[in-house]
């Protein structure tokens, strides 16, 4: 595998609230590690943090910094702690740590959210699931990201106790059902060739629309297999038999609701890793758990959601598919050692339960062993 040589990478790493920033620091050992053999290839990267959410509204008194998004636009990806937290609970919806995430997301016009949920080795006995129920799970949620009941106008509320009243709106266009759509079917087409598209087409009008579009684009994969759930069947199938998908395409909301669902059944949220991708311009990528505010600052939050979407923007964004199998296979040997976080440290044989940090540095130590063989095997490793 070739590289061009002389190429530069540059990063920004947004760390956020609560326990955003210790997992970002472990990711970012992680990353220091990866700098070092990719320089040997000729290939630099570096990085800058920038403050984002609650953290940026102390700062510069705005969820999203000018600065930041200007950093985030020029960047070849950006990986995210995780935003909010109680402190910034009273503020009015547009100032809110929340809308700094998604105002980003929309600016950086990232409407593919991939979420994949694998069952990583050793947490078999982990999920809350008959490890039977569970054994080879490996689902690709593909959840549109910049529309939906999240954007929708007209919202807002209106009248005073006891008339009050509040309005969303879930509103879609087909061309943003298309393209995500066609997201999920190439995906499949690298996978098992399955596509569930997830909607409430019995009650909601962009459902109706969803389903329609989503047919008219499974025409046009004629290899890929298509079915339709309602979000309500999905939510239970997901825990009777969650073995059976392959790919799971649906709208933002539902999107959101389905992965909390999946970390559930793989056994903690926070070995959930995600990535946000736009047809053109950077990616973001970020660990799907919160901000957690009661174990922030403790050393006790699970890093490997963040560590694994590095991986994912190694593959998506630095076009380096080797480099992100190595952190992921990093990632499953310090498992394979027992290695735990609280989270999901069962008290099983032969295991230890580490803190944050020390987790991100044996993930780099597995990785820096892993790249150094492979380099000792073939210099062109990436
Ligand atoms: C997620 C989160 C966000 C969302 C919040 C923090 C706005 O729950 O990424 O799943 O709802 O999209
Ligand atoms: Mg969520």
């Amino acid at each position: 595998m070739t590289e061009e040589k002389g190429v530069s990478h540059q990063l920004v790493l947004l760390p956020g609230d609560g326990i955003g920033p210790e997992v970002i620091s472990a990711a970012e050992t992680v990353m220091v590690t990866a700098r070092e053999y990719l320089r040997r290839e000729g290939i630099e990267l570096s990085w800058e943090a920038k403050p984002i959410g609650g953290a940026a509204i102390e700062e510069a008194g705005k969820p999203l910094p000018d600065e930041t998004l200007t950093a985030a636009q020029a960047a070849k990806g950006v990986l995210l702690g995780a935003v909010g937290g109680p402190k910034w609970d009273r503020l009015a919806p547009q100032e809110r740590p929340e809308a700094g995430l998604l105002g980003l997301r929309r600016a950086l016009s990232v409407y593919a959210n991939l979420r994949p949920a694998t069952l990583l080795p050793g947490l078999e006995g982990h999920s809350p699931l008959r490890p039977d129920a569970v054994a080879g799970l490996n689902v690709l949620l593909v959840r549109e990201l910049t529309g939906g009941v999240y954007f929708g106008q007209p919202r807002g509320r209106s009248g005073e106790k006891p008339a009050r009243s509040a309005l969303d709106t879930m509103a879609y266009e087909e061309g943003e059902i298309r393209r995500v759509a066609h997201v999920a079917f190439r995906s499949a087409q690298r996978r098992q060739g399955r596509v569930t598209s997830v909607d409430k087409r019995n009650v909601l009008e962009t459902s109706r629309l969803w389903r329609e579009v989503v047919e008219e684009v499974a025409n046009e994969y004629p290899d890929v297999k298509v079915e339709h759930q309602l979000v309500d069947a999905m939510a239970m199938l997901l825990v009777l038999r969650p073995q059976i998908f392959d790919v799971v395409l649906t709208e933002n909301m539902f999107g959101d609701i389905l992965s909390d669902e999946l970390g559930g059944v793989v056994g903690s949220l926070g070995v959930m890793a995600s990535a946000s991708l736009a047809d053109d311009g950077p990616g973001l990528y970020e660990p799907v758990h919160g901000s957690a505010p009661d174990i922030a600052g403790k050393d006790l939050a699970n890093p490997l959601g963040a560590i694994l979407s590095l991986a994912m923007l190694a593959e998506h964004s630095l076009g380096l598919p080797l480099l992100a199998r190595a952190i992921e296979g990093a990632v499953d040997e310090v498992l394979r050692q027992g290695l735990r976080t609280q989270d999901i440290g069962g008290g099983g044989q032969g295991e230890k339960v580490i803190g944050t940090r020390e987790m991100g540095e044996r993930v780099a130590a597995a990785l820096a062993q892993s790249l150094h063989s492979r380099q000792a095997l073939n210099a062109t490793y990436f």
